[in-house]
């Protein structure tokens, strides 16, 4: 997924290990060793070169914010006080967000099984990294990065309907999990497909109708934090851009590497609540027992924490 011509050329300094570059940081490495998933933010170790990709990155997507993003995510990178210039501290960001919808954001030492990730929302958390993407690949996202996290989907957060469906989305996490309490992985399984392509075509890579009923605007943090994606997602004739079906989005697979060719559009924070709450009848009541099979791969800790839930009740 080589995308060139949105960012400026900085000078990189190599990533030691000592600093908090994705996949190369000794802190996480150490972290992930004694097995701790919720950690401390250690601000002091963010290099020149991690703050240096924040500004790229941040001076990349500002512009194509202010063209394409939802106006509730604008207003919500103005009300964190998003700072072009500097990673923002976790601690400041839930200042701000906290009175604003209960949300705040927790840091992680990386990947969140799939059961823990999408209760945390229902309880008002989102795990957050705290790494940022090497500099010199910066449109390449194999793994979600603190620009993702924090510039992609916390400022939607903000907003207390969208915070409502993260929740509800929590809720329909729930439902699946108690209905697994029978220990069927095949049906389990079909539920995960279900749950993860809905969040990837809304949560990701959404798009919704501008509230004045003037176009298509992006709410998806996938295209929020992609320079490359979210001019490709909302100009390109390649781009196929569908009315919300819920059928299809459950039974549609999607690739992580590459532009996307297929997205759906909802009109509307209401419209987007009515969904989820149906995903969630639709979980409860076993049609989403047997979806369509690809991608994406369910691996066995996803599998395992939905497995485990539903025993915990
Ligand atoms: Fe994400």
């Amino acid at each position: 997924m080589q995308r060139v011509g949105v960012f400026d050329q900085g000078v990189m300094e190599p990533a030691t290990g000592r600093d908090l570059t994705t996949g190369r940081a000794d802190f996480i490495e150490r972290a992930q060793t004694r097995g701790e998933l919720f950690i401390e933010q250690p601000y002091g170790l963010y290099s020149e070169a991690n703050q240096q990709t924040w500004r790229r990155l941040y001076r990349a997507l500002a512009g194509k914010w202010e063209q394409h993003a939802h106006p509730r995510f604008l207003d919500g990178v103005t009300r964190l006080a998003l700072d072009p210039d500097r990673i923002p501290r976790l601690a400041d960001i839930n200042r701000f967000l906290e009175p604003l919808s209960g949300f705040r954001a927790r840091a992680v030492s990386g990947y969140v099984p799939a059961y823990l990730f999408f209760d945390c929302l229902r309880r008002r958390e989102f795990p957050t990294t705290i790494t940022v993407r090497d500099g010199d690949r910066l449109d390449y996202l194999p793994e979600p990065d603190i620009f993702h996290d924090l510039a992609g989907h916390v400022p939607m957060h903000t907003d207390p309907a969208f915070a409502a469906v993260l929740v509800r989305f929590g809720e329909a996490a729930r439902t699946a999990a108690l209905r697994a309490q029978d220990g069927d992985c095949r049906r389990v399984e079909s539920a995960l497909k279900a749950l993860a392509r809905f969040f990837w075509f809304t949560i990701e890579f959404g798009l919704m109708r501008r509230p004045d009923g003037d176009g298509l605007c992006a709410y998806g943090s996938g295209l929020l934090s992609s320079a490359g994606e979210i001019g490709h997602a909302l100009e390109s004739p390649r781009v196929q851009r569908v009315p919300f079906q819920l059928d299809w989005v459950v039974n549609q697979s999607f690739e992580i590497d590459s532009l996307q060719p297929l997205l759906f559009v909802v009109s509307g924070f209401d419209h987007l609540e009515r969904e989820v709450l149906r995903l969630e009848r639709w979980l409860g009541d076993g049609r989403l027992d047997n979806v369509a099979p690809g991608e994406p791969a369910v691996c066995r800790e996803d599998l395992q924490s939905f497995l485990q839930a539903g025993v915990d009740g």
